[in-house]
Order: C-alpha cells, then sequence, then structure tokens
C-alpha cells in the first residue's frame, strides 16, 4: 500500500475539542514499517513531525501545524494466557474503549474502571491515563517504540515509563522522540475489583461482580458527568488536578474545610479542582464566547463552536482566576500544540 501523505488538512476535524487550523501534511500509518518510512522522510527533508492518536486530549493552535502530523492507525489485539494472568499485546492505534470492551466481554479484570475514556491505546502510556481508582500503570506491562530520529525499535518496561499522576517519560523532552507502537498489558483471570473509588464504593456489597458490572456502572457515572462527544467539543478534564504540598493544603483547608485532597505517595495532596471551580468559585457552567465549564463537571471545557484561540483565551483566563483566588498554579491535562 505505502504511505499517503495529505496536504493542507484541517486539524479541527481530527480532535474531539474540535478546534485547531491546517497541518501542512497528514498521514496515517497502519504499519510499523509505515510509521518507520515517515519518520525517515521527515529527518531527511527535516520537517516537523506530530504524532497523533485519538485526537482527544489536545489543542491544536489556530494556526495550525508547520509540519507534518501522524495519525497512528496500527491495529491487533493478540491474547495469550498464563494462568491467573492474562498477557495481551497491542496495536497503538487500536480504539481505547474497543479494547476495555473486549477484554470485559472476555471476563478479564483490570481495564473496566477504564471504560468510556476516548482516545487510542498507544496514547494512554504517555498520559497514564486514570479514572476510577485506577491508573493504566497498574495494568501496563511494557510498551514498545521506535525512536523517530534513529528509527531504534525499544521495549520500555513498566519502570522504564517512570509513570506518575498523568505523567510518564514519554513527555519528558528525550522520552518524546519515541513513538508508541504496541502497549503490552497484564490483565486478571481472578477475580480482582477495584471499588475504592467513592462513586464504585456501592458496588462492594454486590456478591455476583463481574467486571461487565463494573464498566456498566463506570459507563452509567460518565454519561452523567461527561458531555456527549459526538455532539459537542470537549477532551475530557481539561486541567491536571493540583498537586501542592502539605502547607499549602493546610492552607486550603483553612479557607474551604469541605475541600476534596487525597495525600499521596509522595507526601503531597492532591485537590479536586472540579470542586474549587464549582463549590469555592462557581464557575461550573461558566461560559464565554460559546467555550464553557461544563455544567455536570467543572473540570472538563466545552466548546460550541469557538476557535482554537478562543479556547486558549478561555482556558488561561481559567488559570489566572484560581491564582488569584485560590493562589494556585493549575496547568492542563490536555497537550497543548505549540509550531517550533
Ligand atoms: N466536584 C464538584 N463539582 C464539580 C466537579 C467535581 O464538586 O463540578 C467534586 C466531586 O463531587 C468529587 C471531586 O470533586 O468529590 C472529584 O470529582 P470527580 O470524581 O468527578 O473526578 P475529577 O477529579 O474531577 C478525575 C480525572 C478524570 C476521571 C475522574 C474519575 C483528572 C484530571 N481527571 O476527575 O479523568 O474520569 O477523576 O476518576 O485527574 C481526564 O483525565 O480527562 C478525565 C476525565
Amino acid at each position: 500500500m505505502g504511505i499517503n501523505i495529505q496536504k493542507n488538512i484541517l486539524l479541527s476535524v481530527h480532535t474531539t475539542l474540535q478546534v485547531g487550523g491546517v497541518a501542512d501534511g497528514f498521514v496515517p500509518v497502519k504499519t510499523k514499517a509505515e510509521l518507520k518510512e515517515v519518520c525517515q522522510l521527515a529527518n531527511e527533508t527535516d520537517v516537523p513531525m506530530y504524532v497523533l492518536g485519538g485526537g482527544s486530549n489536545i489543542l491544536f493552535p489556530q494556526a495550525g501545524f508547520r509540519g507534518l502530523v501522524v495519525k497512528i492507525d496500527i491495529d491487533g489485539i493478540e491474547y495469550r494466557s498464563g494462568g491467573e494472568t492474562m498477557r495481551l499485546r497491542v496495536g497503538a492505534g487500536v480504539v481505547w474503549d474497543d479494547l476495555v470492551a473486549d477484554t470485559v466481554a472476555k471476563g478479564y479484570w483490570g481495564l473496566e474502571n477504564l471504560s468510556a475514556i476516548p482516545g487510542t491505546v498507544g496514547a494512554t502510556p504517555i498520559q497514564n491515563v486514570g479514572a476510577y481508582g485506577v491508573e493504566v500503570s497498574d495494568l501496563i506491562h511494557s510498551v514498545r517504540c521506535v525512536h523517530k530520529k534513529t528509527l531504534e525499535e525499544k521495549v520500555f518496561s513498566n519502570t522504564d515509563c517512570n509513570f506518575g499522576y498523568r505523567d510518564s517519560y514519554f513527555k519528558s523532552l528525550p522520552g518524546r522522540d519515541w513513538i508508541v507502537t504496541e502497549v503490552c498489558f497484564t490483565l486478571s483471570t481472578v477475580k480482582q475489583p477495584t471499588l475504592s473509588y467513592a462513586d464504585l464504593a456501592h458496588l462492594d456489597q454486590q456478591s455476583d461482580l463481574t467486571p461487565q458490572l463494573i464498566r456498566d456502572e463506570v459507563i452509567n457515572i460518565r454519561s452523567q458527568k461527561f458531555p456527549d462527544w459526538s455532539t459537542v467539543g470537549t477532551a475530557g478534564s481539561f486541567f491536571k488536578n493540583p498537586v501542592i504540598s502539605a502547607e499549602q493544603y493546610a492552607v486550603l483547608k483553612k479557607d474551604w474545610p469541605d475541600v476534596p485532597g487525597y495525600q499521596t505517595k509522595e507526601e503531597m495532596y492532591k485537590v479536586s479542582l472540579g470542586w474549587i471551580l464549582d463549590k469555592a468559585l462557581h464557575l461550573k457552567g461558566f461560559c464565554q464566547n460559546n467555550v464553557c465549564l461544563y455544567q455536570e463537571q467543572a473540570l472538563v471545557l466545552v466548546n460550541h463552536g469557538a476557535d482554537s484561540d478562543t479556547v486558549s483565551a478561555f482556558y488561561t483566563q481559567i488559570q489566572t482566576i484560581v491564582k488569584e483566588k485560590i493562589h494556585i498554579q493549575i496547568e492542563p491535562e490536555v497537550q497543548i500544540v505549540k509550531n517550533v
């Protein structure tokens, strides 16, 4: 088949926020060989490359992208049984929720709490996607990558990935040169529910619990908190929950005794920005120029037809308000793309 570079492609149709100008080039790749071919071409012609998964966690600029956007379409799910564990190798281009649905239907435990999250498999280790008490790093065995400059292939172990809250080695400067082609997961064939998150705790009483039951409940909860991706522009949580020191947390608690916060392994506190935006700042449902904080979940930004610059102005304004009123610097969870 070979690669097919499309010229002057509008990025807004490839992102769930539905914003972004024109990319000089856009190329879907279905195999590792095609990916290497594209990397080589970009290296030889000195063209910047941006690797796109599902486009569900990204804000492209209004000016578009001066370079080549590479869409990873590498397919395939391969199960390898091993007693109480189930090891599987999955192509980076597989739609994340298709994978979750497949593993849940087969009765394997592990991914059910991560149901109904948009995007592709290859993006999940980069961001260390998490929801309802589970992070994908809990299930990842290893990540196979191609280096975009040297075309070297490497398998990163879970430890090599250096996972943190919405963070990994792949977000670091050297890590950004690696393109994920395949992710290997370890799931469980024996019952192993995670019900630590308040929204799921009630399922503890259920004796005949299955991964499917948890998935159904997660989908139910999410449908109440998140807008419909097919009708409105959104990228889920727009900001990260801030992680602050014990001292900062104590100060915050003085003003806002009810603010939810969770101690992290590093003796820091992760606080619920959704709660702060809603209960402390009354910004839930706040709209400007067709961009809003969602009326059911203030951490979620929704775009009703604004362009990228307008979305950027809106989120910067929210950052400023939080900084001025709560004295915390908040950061986007969404990847902000800038032209180099
Ligand atoms: N809250 C409010 N008002 C709001 C929103 C939240 O009071 O408008 C309160 C909730 O009642 C709860 C707390 O804040 O006590 C936390 O809210 P929630 O359980 O909805 O989770 P979150 O911290 O806002 C995180 C992830 C989501 C993930 C959910 C569920 C981040 C940045 N976001 O949101 O992930 O689905 O937990 O586990 O960590 C994403 O990353 O895009 C994403 C959607």
